[in-house]
């Protein structure tokens, strides 16, 4: 007998924020796409206005609405040119002729928010658990951001999370861009869980090869870190981090976008304060990252099974493991969840 899994389409997933695509691509015209498993279509309205989201069917006879037109506040369905606002509301079709009553159920699927924040759209099908991940330092003077490609991959959301949670792998999967033999030991973590979200403290030693001070002896090789996690369930963090000694600060948001049970949507965004306002810098960490990601995402796409195991029994767990377990109880108490 097995527990409980978490697979990229479960429908407690609905009651949580969701990355559903980058905003710049959400231009002149209707963008299809998909989030657990469900298809959705995303649209500024009016052009260039507030992006709103429908489900990508139309509730007159299912046509996708994402093949539609942008007319004014509204979008205009392709097959016979019913008009939905961004609440859902139908305006207008065109069928019953100008001053008609427009009959009640005529209304868009909506979902229950949508938002544009840290240049991506977000959609919570339902009334979310947790808030939106904040990143207040992409409004502080000196920071420097730029976004990573979106890597679509065959990963678990789940499993994507628990990746980026754990300390443990460093050594081994990132042995040739991060990982070094003093990351091999997972020291202290300090966990605090706040409803569906939680906050993770730690601090560790590690050479500091890229600091030139080390090389004129006024600080030492061996150098503090401090790693700030920020998680908002199911599928965003950020991890913030502070080189105490040599000062600047690093910081990473991620955020996974399960498609289907099959895919997913990985999105990242680097802020740097430790550039000089530097681009061709900006730009090597960018490509750093982006190794280090491909690091990741090639183990988790040979996992056979995708889903998250959300039963603490049921895998074997270390000290160092404290960070993933506190992801599965979190998961696990968003699965029990009564539906709303
Ligand atoms: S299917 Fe959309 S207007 Fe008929
Ligand atoms: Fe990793």
């Amino acid at each position: 007998m097995t527990g409980p899994r978490l697979t990229n389409t479960d429908p407690a997933l609905r009651r949580g924020w969701h990355p559903a695509a980058m905003a710049v691509d959400v231009g002149e015209h209707p963008l299809s796409v998909e989030l657990l498993g469900e298809h959705w279509v995303l649209v500024r309205l009016p052009v260039g206005g507030p992006i709103s989201a429908f489900v990508d069917a139309c509730p007159h006879r299912g046509a996708p609405l994402s093949a539609g037109t942008i007319d004014g506040d509204s979008l205009r369905c392709p097959y016979h040119g019913w008009c939905f606002e961004a609440s859902g509301g139908c305006t207008e079709i065109p069928s019953m002729g100008v001053g008609a009553a427009i009959p009640p159920k005529a209304k868009a699927r909506v979902p229950y928010a949508v938002e544009e924040r840290h240049g991506i759209v977000w959609i919570a099908p339902e009334e979310p658990v947790a808030p939106l991940l904040e990143v207040p330092e992409e409004h502080e003077p000196g920071f420097m951001v730029a976004d990573l490609p979106p890597v679509r991959a065959r990963v678990g959301a789940g499993l994507m999370l628990d990746n980026f949670l754990d300390q443990a792998h460093f050594a081994f999967i990132h042995a040739a861009t991060i990982g070094t033999p003093e990351a091999e030991v997972v020291h202290d973590l300090d966990i605090e869980r706040h409803g569906f979200s939680m906050t993770v403290r730690s601090e560790h030693p590690f050479p500091n090869r890229e600091d030139p001070a080390v090389a004129t002896g006024e600080r030492p090789l061996i150098q503090t870190r401090r790693l700030t996690y920020e998680y908002r369930a199911p599928f965003a963090i950020s991890l913030r981090i502070d080189y105490v000694e040599a000062g600047g600060t690093n910081i990473l948001a991620f955020a996974v976008q399960p498609e289907r049970d099959d895919s997913c949507v990985v999105y990242t965004r680097i802020l740097r304060n430790d550039l000089d306002g530097d681009p061709h810098r900006l730009a090597e960490a960018v490509s750093f990252e982006q190794k280090v990601i491909d690091e990741d995402v090639r183990l988790q796409e040979r996992y056979r099974d995708r889903s998250l195991p959300l039963d603490i029994t049921e895998e074997v767990h270390v000290k160092a493991d404290r960070m993933t377990v506190e992801l599965r109880r979190i998961l696990a108490d968003l699965v029990a969840v009564e539906p709303g």
